[in-house]
């Protein structure tokens, strides 16, 4: 016979059931922000032919130069930035849109380059990590991520910093819960998102959580 367990007191929250809870919102948030890259993916001006299935010729904009690249058809945006253009910034680690890692800006929308056709990327700006610092300075969110230490291993980094570029673009005075939200699709396993939260808030001109604020890991 399976044991079913007690419920909590009335006006009680289990540890379970609050963990439950916050996975649930958790993945719906991140469910959505992954709807609206896929979306953010869509092709908008690119050729609408499209010759194969031997190499391509491709021409794509990325961080304000023309790069002229031989590709297979089927190559994603991201395999092209890495393995093509030499851009390795963009990290690849699901490569199914699930983590963010891949994360770059197309015409100043947040896209995962991993679920789209380098082929459907012409004709738009496509912005890296390596595109976000000028000559001497960095961009003002690479330095609030340094001033708050917002990185552990790196491999997210450039994505987060790159979802946090696109948020404050949209919205450059964002609440707490508009940037978990904004960088919902964006995974860190090292957890650092406190000081990501925090890099984000200053970068907009907004005080850094305090301790005692912090949500839990
Ligand atoms: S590698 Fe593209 S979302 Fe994970
Ligand atoms: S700093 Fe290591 S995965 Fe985010």
């Amino acid at each position: 016979m399976t044991m079913t367990p007690d419920p909590p007191p009335r006006g009680q929250v289990s540890r379970r059931s609050f963990l439950q809870t916050m996975g649930v919102s958790a993945a719906a948030a991140a469910v959505q922000a992954q709807a609206e890259r896929a979306d953010a993916a869509q092709p908008s001006s690119a050729p609408t032919t499209l010759s194969g299935p031997g190499p391509i010729e491709i021409t794509l904009n990325v961080n304000g130069s023309d790069r002229r690249l031989t590709i297979d058809p089927a190559t994603t945006l991201m395999e092209a930035l890495r393995w093509h253009a030499g851009l390795t910034g963009t990290k690849e680690v699901c490569d199914r849109a699930a983590c963010g890692t891949c994360s770059v800006l197309i015409d100043g929308r947040l896209v995962n380059s991993c679920m789209m056709l380098a082929y459907d990327a012409q004709g738009s700006r496509v912005t890296t990590i390596e595109g976000l610092a000028r000559p001497g300075s960095l961009d003002p969110i690479q330095e609030s991520f340094i001033r708050h230490d917002a990185l552990q291993c790196g491999y997210c980094t450039p994505g987060l910093i790159l979802a946090s570029k696109a948020l404050l673009g949209a919205n450059p005075r964002p609440t707490l819960d508009q940037i978990k939200k904004g960088l919902a699709g964006n995974i860190c396993r090292c957890g650092t998102y406190t000081n990501v939260f925090n890099a984000v808030l200053d970068a907009s001109g907004q005080s850094p959580l305090m301790d005692s604020e912090a949500p839990d890991a």
